[in-house]
């Protein structure tokens, strides 16, 4: 009988340890991309094209472990707010924070991208899937001030217009409200945002 409830506690335990691991690595791919840290010489060219500087505010968007958060904020000096949905790399992201430098500079959510506002971002990092990017560019719309810059790393926002293509690091630039000014309609007119 003993035995017979030790199996029983040690299946259950299996079990949520199983879905548990299973959370962790897959949630990610529910809300809009694995993980993949963007690499070294990408982050370069999205933070220089992106002129990022002291002055501004930069929301990386799936901070996954942090290679643009911590290089923004400690190279560039910005102000960086980094939103990840796994709770695992959320932990890093933390962890990393709390043993660095600048630490002040670095606003960290858990969450998903989506029910965050972007009113006060000058600066928009992402690297997420072609669906996710989709998705986004509605809220970029509605949300981003004039003259913010969103670069994006693989995937475009398709209806946007890049100021720049670096085909080398595959970095996308785009300038709101220029991004979609400059995009002709399907009758070829070009889009004149309201904002
Ligand atoms: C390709 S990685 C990029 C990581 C990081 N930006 C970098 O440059 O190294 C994408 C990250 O976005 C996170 N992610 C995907 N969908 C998300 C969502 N809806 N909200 C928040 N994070 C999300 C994933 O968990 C993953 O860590």
């Amino acid at each position: 009988m003993i035995s017979d409830d030790l199996t029983f506690y040690l299946a259950i335990g299996l079990f949520v340890l199983a879905v548990a691991i299973a959370y962790f690595v897959f949630a990610s791919f529910l809300f809009g991309a694995g993980y993949e840290p963007t690499p070294r010489r990408a982050v370069e060219t999205m933070l220089r094209f992106a002129e990022v500087g002291p002055t501004d505010t930069v929301y990386d968007l799936g901070a996954g472990t942090g290679a643009i958060v911590f290089r923004a904020a400690r190279t560039y000096r910005a102000r960086v707010v980094g939103v990840e949905v796994e709770p695992l790399r959320y932990l890093i992201l933390k962890l990393r924070r709390s043993l660095g430098p600048f630490a002040d500079r670095i606003t960290l959510r858990w969450g998903n991208l989506f029910d965050l506002t972007f009113r006060d971002a000058t600066v928009i990092t992402a690297f997420l899937w072609p669906g996710a990017m989709a998705r986004l560019r509605p809220k970029l719309e509605a949300e981003l001030p004039r003259g913010a810059r969103v670069v994006s790393h693989c995937h475009p926002i398709h209806g946007w217009t890049p100021e720049q293509h670096d085909t080398d690091t595959d970095v996308y630039l785009y300038r709101w409200p220029e991004a979609v000014a400059n995009t002709p309609t399907k009758t070829g007119a070009v889009a004149h945002p309201s904002v």
